[in-house]
């Protein structure tokens, strides 16, 4: 039941249709018996800050910032915390009588993903691509102690990063399969896996035991990275408890009410 005190968010993006996170916050909403909605917000890359401003001006408790407006969500807040700083990204809003506050949950929900699968993140971690997401991942990895090693196609991506993320290593991206051998994590954050992509020719003939697997693709849920993984017994992390995690805070800020991630939330949102 939405009333006229209704707490409302959404998710600003373009395009947006394919988005889970209106089915994942309005399951969250309905559990809780919360007077609230969260809906789609497609909107054109020209209209974004008018947009924000105006979903603030009327009355929104906040926003999620997905493709293409995070580095944008980022340069328009009036306050943004550490982990926007580290990602230089904002994928988090919040609305307040002192302005916009955004913040960036994509490194939490990723390493809150690897825990929930028993990998502490910690130890020595290889992160294939050098965009946004493997910012992010790389900055929260780092936080939790891990040395990060970064490898991209392009060389001066990754170079480009490691000069944001002081401490960043950097390898080849043909030195990748080698590279592997002294980690304790490998992340892919490039598209490649996804589908309608290509595949991503990663060879773990030389992963160490124990390795864990984590790929941020979660179309398919199960990438032909993390088969490979699972069938040499490694531990594998898929991508869809990433994005249900990194939604946590957001929930919590706008709502009042920290959700919880079971079962329950992944049938919620892959839908029949
Ligand atoms: P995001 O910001 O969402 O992480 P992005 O900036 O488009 O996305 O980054 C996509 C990543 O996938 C990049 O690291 C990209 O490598 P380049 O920097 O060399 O473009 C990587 N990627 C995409 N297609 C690739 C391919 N065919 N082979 C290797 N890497 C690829």
């Amino acid at each position: 039941m939405i009333t006229g005190r209704a707490r409302v968010a959404g998710v600003l993006g373009w395009p947006v249709s394919h988005s889970r996170s209106p089915l994942l916050h309005n399951f969250w909403l309905r559990r809780y018996g919360i007077d609230g909605a969260y809906v789609p917000l497609p909107t054109a890359q020209a209209d974004f800050a008018a947009a924000v401003r105006g979903l603030r001006a009327a009355g929104f408790a906040g926003a999620n910032v997905t493709i293409p407006h995070k580095e944008a969500a980022f340069a328009l807040c009036d306050q943004v915390d550490e982990s926007a700083q580290r990602a230089g990204a904002v994928n988090t809003l919040v609305f307040s009588a002192t302005g916009i506050s955004g913040s960036n949950t994509d490194g939490y929900g990723f390493v809150a993903n690897l825990r929930a699968h028993g990998v502490a993140g910690a130890g020595p971690a290889l992160v294939l691509g050098a965009g946004g997401a493997a910012r992010a991942i790389a900055a929260a990895l780092m936080q939790a102690g891990a040395v990060v090693t970064v490898c991209n196609r392009t060389a001066a991506r990754a170079e480009a990063l490691a000069a944001a993320l002081p401490g960043l290593r950097v390898v080849a991206w043909e030195d990748r399969a080698r590279a592997v051998a002294d980690q304790a994590l490998l992340v892919n954050t490039t598209s490649l896996g996804m589908e309608g992509h290509a595949a991503l020719a990663m060879d773990l003939a030389h992963a160490p035991a124990g390795l864990a697997v984590a790929d941020i693709v979660y179309v398919p849920q199960e990438t032909a990275l993390l088969r490979e993984a699972r069938a040499r017994g490694l531990t594998a992390v898929p991508g869809l408890g990433m994005l249900v995690h990194q939604a946590v805070p957001g929930f919590a800020a706008w709502f009042g009410l920290r959700p919880e991630v079971d079962d329950a939330v992944f049938a919620a949102i892959l839908g029949p």
